[in-house]
């Protein structure tokens, strides 16, 4: 493939999106940290596959890349990355709010393996990470969309479970994690069904044990505390 022609078509209807844009203020502490580690951090969308090596420099070349969908305000994130020095990260939010917190958490602990792309993730899959080029996915926590007829907008669903499987190297991994479990249960059909993936799990039920550079968030203590499952999904590209 021509290394800035975008890859095919993300099927994904983007009449629906997976998040409808949520008005949040942006603190001065993070208004403070998109001037200073904007201009570095953050890549613009376009449509132009990206290149890793020149986004991320010499200091990092080589080293695995993941992207990650939806970080929130990066609090899972930016310890994975600090558990995961050598890894590049590749991360889309389109939360204003949740990108400036991240940044200042790189701030705050130093972090240099990450850029942002403060964009739709669909559409940054369909444009600019060309196919068997990620180490691996990750998708914690998506946007459950409870009510049946909002189903539609949840990201995970076999269309563009191919475009990220087609996305991964031979032997990448996608990780999902949910606590709404008829979601967990739609991720295991559909991440099943989907001929380029293999559940790693060991155990017959599907789920995975939660590998140890997810953190546990404060959002999920509490929700563990008050009796509320998560689960780990974590196929890998055959
Ligand atoms: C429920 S939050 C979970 C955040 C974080 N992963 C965590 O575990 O705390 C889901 C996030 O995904 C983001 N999101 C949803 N669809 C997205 C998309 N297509 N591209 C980028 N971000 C998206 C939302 O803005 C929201 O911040």
């Amino acid at each position: 493939m021509n290394a800035s022609a975008p890859p095919s078509d993300v099927a994904h209807p983007r009449a629906i999106r997976s998040f409808v844009r949520r008005t949040g203020r942006v603190t001065t502490g993070q208004a403070k940290a998109f001037e200073a580690l904007g201009p570095a951090f953050i890549l613009p969308h376009q449509p132009i596959a990206l290149d890793v090596e020149r986004a991320f420099g010499p200091e990092l070349a080589g080293g695995p890349v993941v992207l990650e969908i939806g970080f929130g305000m990066g609090e899972a994130t930016a310890h994975i990355a600090g558990v995961l020095p050598q890894t590049r990260f590749v991360c889309c939010e389109v939360h204003e709010p949740g990108v400036g917190a991240l940044l200042k958490r790189i701030g705050q602990h130093d972090l240099r393996n990450f850029r942002i792309v403060a964009h739709d993730a669909v559409e940054v899959l369909r444009d600019m990470i060309p196919p068997a080029s990620l180490d691996g996915i990750h998708v914690f926590f998506p946007d459950p969309w409870h009510k049946k007829r909002h189903h539609k907008r949840r990201l995970i669903q076999a269309p563009l479970v191919r475009e990220l499987a087609l996305r991964l190297k031979v032997g990448g991994y996608v990780h999902l994690a949910t606590d709404w479990q008829p979601y967990a249960e739609q991720m295991l059909a559909v991440l099943s069904a989907e001929p380029l993936l293999r559940n790693t799990s060991p155990h017959p039920e599907g789920w995975a044990d939660k590998p140890h550079y997810r953190p546990l968030t404060k959002f999920e203590n509490r929700g563990l505390r008050l009796g509320h499952g998560v689960w780990d999904l974590v196929f890998q590209r055959v």
